[in-house]
């Protein structure tokens, strides 16, 4: 039998709902004190949550959200940040498609992060990765002009598929072109997947592209 979970959280407990996001929107999920963040950021799929916890502690003027789709990743989370003190994050349990699909609105974030998205390694699970071109047009859109998704990926064939999907996205553009992807990037927060890789000698990929102006000018999510 496993380990059982505990369920009471230490500080407060800054789980939220999509419900709340669909009703509130992203400033209120945080309240009065985060009207104005400084960015605006998402993670998707934060797993152990080293990385928004670092991220978080370094930018306390910028709210962060962090969606997860494991009940027992976001339990684990929320008492991570409460015992933190950390203000400026909050965690919900949902898939990072239907929160950037459905709940996000159009120029909304600075920053997206997709860290070691699950790779889906056999050929007939690949449609199941999240970066994907539809996924990508809802990244494009919830993305303010200017702001920044961050992919990371441990998987050769997935890195290949991500660099297609994400030059194929005329609303973003590759910040380390000519280079699709960067096998390292000094001073970044490394998350708990990428020390795992790191050690066992797997090439690493890490992809920026930044919101651009629509050529032509339509501008739909
Ligand atoms: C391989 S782990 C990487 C965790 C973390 N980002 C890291 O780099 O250490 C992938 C995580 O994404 C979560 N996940 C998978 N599909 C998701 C989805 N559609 N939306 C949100 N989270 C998802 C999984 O539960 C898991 O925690």
């Amino acid at each position: 039998m496993g380990r059982s979970l505990k369920y009471e959280i230490p500080g407060t407990d800054w789980r939220r709902s999509t419900l709340e996001l669909a009703d509130l929107g992203f400033e209120g999920l945080f309240g009065p004190e985060f009207n104005s963040p400084q960015e605006r950021v998402l993670e998707i799929g934060f797993g152990r949550g080293e990385f928004l916890l670092e991220l978080a502690a370094k930018n306390p003027e910028s709210a962060f959200l962090g969606v997860e789709v494991s009940f027992k990743r976001v339990l684990k989370m929320a008492r991570k940040v409460g015992r933190s003190g950390l203000s400026n994050i909050r965690v919900m349990e949902a898939r990072g498609e239907v929160v950037l699909g459905d709940l996000i609105p159009a120029d909304c974030l600075d920053a997206i992060w997709v860290n070691f998205s699950d790779p889906w390694p056999k050929d007939r699970h690949a449609g199941r990765r999240f970066i994907r071109p539809e996924v990508v047009a809802d990244v494009a859109g919830s993305l303010v002009r200017g702001g920044l998704v961050q992919v990371a990926t441990d998987d050769v064939p997935y890195a290949h598929q991500i660099s297609e999907v994400l030059a194929g996205e005329s609303r973003l553009r590759n910040v380390h072109e000519p280079l699709p992807w960067l096998a390292d990037v000094p001073g970044r927060i490394p998350t708990g997947y990428e020390i795992e890789w790191r050690e066992a000698g797997r090439p690493l990929h890490f992809f920026t592209y930044e919101r651009i102006a629509a050529q032509g000018g339509g501008e739909l999510k």
